[in-house]
């Protein structure tokens, strides 16, 4: 079964779940939107890989009402429960369904500010994720910013384990039922987490600045970097 047919599935009951399947959701979710540094009013374009039925798209057009946003998914019912979220705002929001790693990233003249992702880069192989981000600095604008939220693996295999007991714990405590527990269950053996460390790596290959972790909570992290303007003045000084 692929990714897309295990989204597909569970599309139409995703977000109810949700909260009790991320632990710390609203602290994870936030820390995108609390550290993006533009301006609310100000008119930036978006991109969503992953987008899902939408949460992370609708908690940046939250923020940034005069936002642009593009959504990709590989999935056709993820994108349709999307479409239905944001069915009141037509024109706002541009949805392409896709496989962001094998096909070219969505264009916008002159670049998008942002690129944003939630809990999607990890079902991708390591070596896909590092072409990813090269292909999301590549479709930024100077000065934009890529921010993903989403899953790591641990450093040892005993803060592997560690992040799994946690994760057991916290989504029981949350009331998770046993069906659903068990699904999550199935859709996480196609996860191919990588270590925060080796991803903060990776975006400084792929030509990111500024790269830092906004978030870390055992198994959920937030991570990010920026593109530089480039060196338009060749390094030389104004009065040469
Ligand atoms: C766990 S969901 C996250 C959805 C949303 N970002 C959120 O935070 O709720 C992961 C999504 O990534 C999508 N996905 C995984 N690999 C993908 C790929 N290579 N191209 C496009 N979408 C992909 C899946 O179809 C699924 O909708």
């Amino acid at each position: 079964m692929t990714v897309g047919d295990v989204f597909g599935q569970a599309a139409w009951d995703y977000d109810r779940i949700r909260r009790q399947l991320v632990p710390g959701f609203d602290r994870f979710y936030g820390a995108v939107v609390e550290n993006i540094p533009f301006g609310e009013e100000q008119e930036i374009r978006v991109l969503d890989l992953g987008a899902g039925t939408g949460l992370l798209s609708a908690i940046v057009a939250e923020k940034f009402p005069r936002s642009r946003v593009t959504l990709v998914d590989l999935s056709v019912e993820m994108l349709r429960m999307a479409r239905r979220r944001f069915a009141g705002e037509q024109g706002r929001f541009e949805f392409r369904t896709m496989d962001y790693a094998r096909k070219a990233l969505p264009r916008t003249e002159g670049g998008y500010d942002l690129v944003v992702s939630a809990l999607s880069v990890h079902h991708l192989t390591h070596g896909d994720k590092r072409e990813l981000f090269e292909k999301v600095h590549d479709s930024l604008a100077g000065g934009g910013y890529f921010f993903n939220a989403d899953q790591i693996s641990g450093e040892t295999p005993e803060e592997e384990a560690l992040y799994r007991e946690w994760w057991l714990r916290r989504v029981r405590e949350a009331g998770v039922s046993g069906e659903d527990l068990a699904a999550a269950l199935s859709r996480m053996r196609a996860d191919r987490n990588a270590t925060l460390g080796a991803q903060l790596v990776w975006l400084g290959e792929a030509g990111f600045e500024g790269i830092g972790c906004r978030y870390k909570d055992h198994r959920f992290a937030v991570y990010n970097g920026r593109k530089g303007h480039g060196n338009l003045d060749n390094g030389k000084d104004d009065d040469g």
